[in-house]
């Protein structure tokens, strides 16, 4: 309940707002005055409006108060009057200059993962810098269907960038050759990727800077890691992630970013609405999507089943309305038939989530026809499936990935 007027709370009425704590303020300091309150908290806002001072007991910061972002902009706009510089060609600019700045005349290599951060940064580093910028993708095979081929004409064809591609996928199936758990997988993936750069970026001379696609989620993440609080559920090896022996300097436009704004910039970069607004990828690729020991002809399926799935969300109009989905390959057999006889052959299971955080997540209901869809094309189109299923465990307690 407002309790006094003041520029905070211009032109609203009483309003719903969240809150969770412990504690309370009991007491206003001296020339504050109480500006709402509520039933569990007397004191939820007050002000020292002559010498701006406010202070709120709620979070205006969640989606749970609706009218948060409005205060948000009461504060910032009327009462400190700032003024909303922050846009996608601001930043351009500033990143651009600060680039130039700091590589200078330096040649810089960016490892492209196919992914929309390091696309972003390689695209802004292209701006400020040009031909100084050389990109490496490398194709562990285990990426999505035709992903190398849509990295190298966005990239090398379009935008005329250096982009060094590197088939390594052998490479890969071989370290993976045997290993079963989870864990050991992300390892070995992480690890062959650190080989693979190492050896292809010993190739090339004069490199000084090292460009990442490095955005404050990952800044933030990094800094919660290194206290080692957190329990580790899954390492979450990104294969972007590189030794800090490496003797290159860094470069990271994206650090101060968050994904949305990394988003606007490269649709303002001019790169594809499809790339820029692409769900995200793990780093591991499909090799978290097929349970167990990670083969070839496995990963063919998958990659071709999660092709179908995806194309018929886009077809329905779902692929923006869930938060992540694709196909997970699970090495087990199941009887079927074919024309009269009896098939034995694999299941995959189709996966979509909402979400707003990745750490919880909730399945998609998705129409029956989109699934029913998706199960025809999958199992007429792609020999070797005899089952089609759809994961119905939300987050917590299953994980999004299903290893
Ligand atoms: P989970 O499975 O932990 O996934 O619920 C949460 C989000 O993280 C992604 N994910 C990964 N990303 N390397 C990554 O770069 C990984 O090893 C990894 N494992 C999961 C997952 O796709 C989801 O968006």
């Amino acid at each position: 309940t407002l309790a006094s007027p003041s520029s905070l709370f211009r032109n609203m009425q009483d309003l719903n707002v969240w809150m969770s704590h412990g504690d309370k303020v009991v007491e206003i300091p001296e020339g504050f005055k109480v500006l709402a309150s509520s039933p569990n908290a007397a004191i939820t806002a007050m002000a020292d409006e002559i010498r701006h001072y406010y202070g709120l007991q709620f979070h205006p910061e969640v989606t749970h108060t609706p009218q948060g972002q409005v205060l948000i902009e009461h504060f910032l706009f009327d009462i400190c009057k700032v003024s909303a510089t922050w846009t996608p060609a601001n930043i351009i600019e500033q990143a651009v200059q600060e680039i130039k700045d700091q590589v200078g005349t330096d040649n810089v290599l960016l490892g492209l993962s196919g992914g929309v951060d390091s696309a972003v940064a390689a695209a802004l580093i292209h701006r400020a810098v040009g031909k100084q910028l050389t990109c490496m993708f490398i194709d562990n095979g285990l990426l999505r269907l035709n992903e190398a081929s849509q990295v190298m004409s966005t990239f090398a064809d379009n935008r005329g960038m250096k982009v060094i591609h590197v088939d390594a996928s052998p490479v890969f199936y071989e370290a993976l050759q045997g290993v079963q758990d989870p864990e050991a997988k992300r390892k070995a993936i992480g690890k062959t990727f650190i080989e693979i750069f190492e050896r292809e970026s010993a190739k090339l001379s004069n490199i000084k800077w090292l460009a990442q696609g490095t955005i404050y989620p990952d800044v933030i993440e990094s800094a919660g890691a290194s206290t080692g609080k957190a329990h580790v559920i899954k390492s979450h090896h990104n294969v972007g992630g590189l030794p800090e022996n490496m003797k290159f300097k860094l470069c990271e436009p994206l650090r101060m970013l968050f994904k949305d704004e990394v988003r606007k910039i490269g649709l303002a970069l001019g790169l594809p609405e499809k790339l820029v607004m692409r769900h995200p990828f793990p780093g591991p690729g499909l090799g978290v999507r097929i349970l167990g020991e990670v083969k070839p002809e496995f990963a063919e399926i998958a990659r071709r089943a999660d092709a179908i799935f995806i194309d018929t969300l886009h077809e329905y109009n779902y692929y923006h309305k869930v938060s992540q989905a694709f196909v997970v390959f699970l090495p087990v057999k199941a009887v079927g038939v074919k024309g009269d006889a009896r098939s034995y052959e694999y299941v995959v299971s189709l996966r979509a989530v909402e979400t707003t955080d990745f750490m919880t997540a909730t399945w998609a209901p998705l129409p029956y026809d989109l699934l029913a869809h998706v199960s025809n094309r999958i199992l007429n189109e792609i020999s070797g499936i005899s089952r089609v299923t759809y994961d119905i465990s939300s987050k917590p307690p299953a994980t999004i990935e299903w290893e």
